[in-house]
């Protein structure tokens, strides 16, 4: 059987995580660490393989959003320290205990709930990140009383272990850094008054890839190095700044499902907003937005084929695109890439996120588990995995 039934799939380049993640590393200062962040499934990528690749390329521990998305590293083997960047409702304290995974917390009453709950059945205790708001208004302390009020009442905790302090930029990637240097002046504020205070510090890190490209020293313990794992730029201003070069690892792929010449003139999808003209090759692709090709590219995105650019021809529809090939024939089966390389073209998740009107983070978020993840090395598959059937099989059955 094979692994996929559909030829449409995702591939991921792990020499390019492997890359980007020493092109950091070469970056910063050598006594700062990285923490991969692969929330949201790897940003699309799939976490447990870029996971399991960072780690191996020299991360020292993993970021997610979600204990959700931890349970799933752990499922996978992944021994390594798992931070949870968001808010977790306390009772699933015991669950991290268990996964032995870190929490972020930033309230007494939270802090001191957890704990209570750790001890009545005696858990294991749980490692725990401080979150200080310094400027992004997201989660977080705001205060240095508010600060110390929340170690404090973490030392009293045995249930508890103060593992790390950490704050978020919310304009690292732009060019006026006002906002990111006040934050940062806030954070290096806060810390002192947790050294005036005779608090040893624990893990500290404030960096995601816009600061760590702009200001390694500001890397103290760790990095949470995010969409750079992944080999694009938080910004276009970062992209310009090309002191850290960066390999992108996701390409979308597919393969001609129809395809046909018009002897007349037709239309073409939903709302006939596009007419195919005589002699106008037609291509059907089998991917639409409910794999996370939006809708919004109808009649505006481009797809590789044969090395060249072709437009959308019409809407995008549910599980279907048409392309206009304008005079070039095409036979069925032939592969069509719609993010990625191909030949000397390429259709970068920039440019997508640009005709999206967003930023290009979203663009392999929103692809989704319909579509199977082939991991390369050597530019060979290694591994294919299909979040649909969740099924891992061997890379001989694939048809690439
Ligand atoms: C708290 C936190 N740290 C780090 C990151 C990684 O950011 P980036 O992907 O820009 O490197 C994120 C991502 O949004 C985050 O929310």
């Amino acid at each position: 059987m094979k692994s996929f039934c559909r030829d449409t799939w995702v591939e991921v380049d792990l020499d390019a995580i492997r890359a980007n993640l020493e092109t950091f590393k070469r970056h910063l200062p050598e006594k700062t660490d990285i923490m991969a962040v692969v929330k949201a499934d790897g940003y699309g990528h799939g976490a447990v393989h870029v996971g399991k690749e960072a780690l191996a390329s020299g991360a020292d521990s993993l970021a997610v959003a979600l204990l959700d998305e931890a349970l799933i590293l752990r499922r996978a083997g992944i021994t390594a320290p798992i931070l949870v960047l968001g808010y977790t409702p306390v009772e699933s304290i015991v669950t991290a205990s268990e996964l032995e995974v870190e929490l972020t917390a930033y309230s007494v009453e939270w802090i001191t709930e957890a704990n209570d709950i750790l001890q009545k059945n005696d858990h294991k205790p749980v490692g725990i990140h401080v979150k200080t708001d310094t400027g992004m208004g997201r989660l977080g302390v705001r205060t240095k009383e508010d600060l110390l009020a929340v170690v404090g009442a973490l030392e009293e905790c045995s249930k508890l272990k103060w593992t790390g302090i950490f704050t978020h930029f919310a304009c690292a990637d732009e060019p006026d850094t006002t906002h990111v240097r006040r934050q940062h002046d806030l954070f290096q504020s806060f810390l002192q008054a947790l050294r005036e205070a005779n608090k040893k510090l624990p893990t500290v890190h404030c960096c995601n890839t816009a600061a760590a490209i702009a200001f390694p020293d500001w890397g103290y313990d760790t990095i949470r190095l995010g969409i750079g794992l992944y080999g694009l730029y938080p910004s276009l201003y970062m992209k310009e700044r090309a002191d850290v070069i960066l390999t992108p690892a996701l390409a979308l792929k597919t393969r001609i499902a129809h395809v046909k010449k018009a002897d007349e003139p037709f239309t073409v999808s939903y709302g006939a907003t596009h007419t195919a003209q005589p002699d106008e090759w037609i291509a059907t692709l089998p991917i639409g937005y409910a794999d996370g090709y939006s809708r919004l590219l109808s009649n505006r995105g481009e797809v590789l084929y044969n090395g060249t650019r072709y437009p959308i021809a019409g809407r995008v529809c549910m599980d279907q695109i048409m392309v206009s090939l304008n005079s070039t024939e095409a036979a069925v089966n032939d592969e069509v890439v719609l993010y990625g390389k191909q030949g000397d073209e390429e259709i970068s998740l920039d440019e997508i996120a640009d005709l999206l009107g967003t930023i290009n983070y979203e663009v392999p978020c929103m692809l989704n588990y319909r579509i199977p993840r082939l991991y390369l090395r050597d530019q060979k598959v290694t591994d294919v995995f299909h979040p649909l059937t969740m099924k891992h099989s061997s890379h001989e059955n694939v048809n690439i």
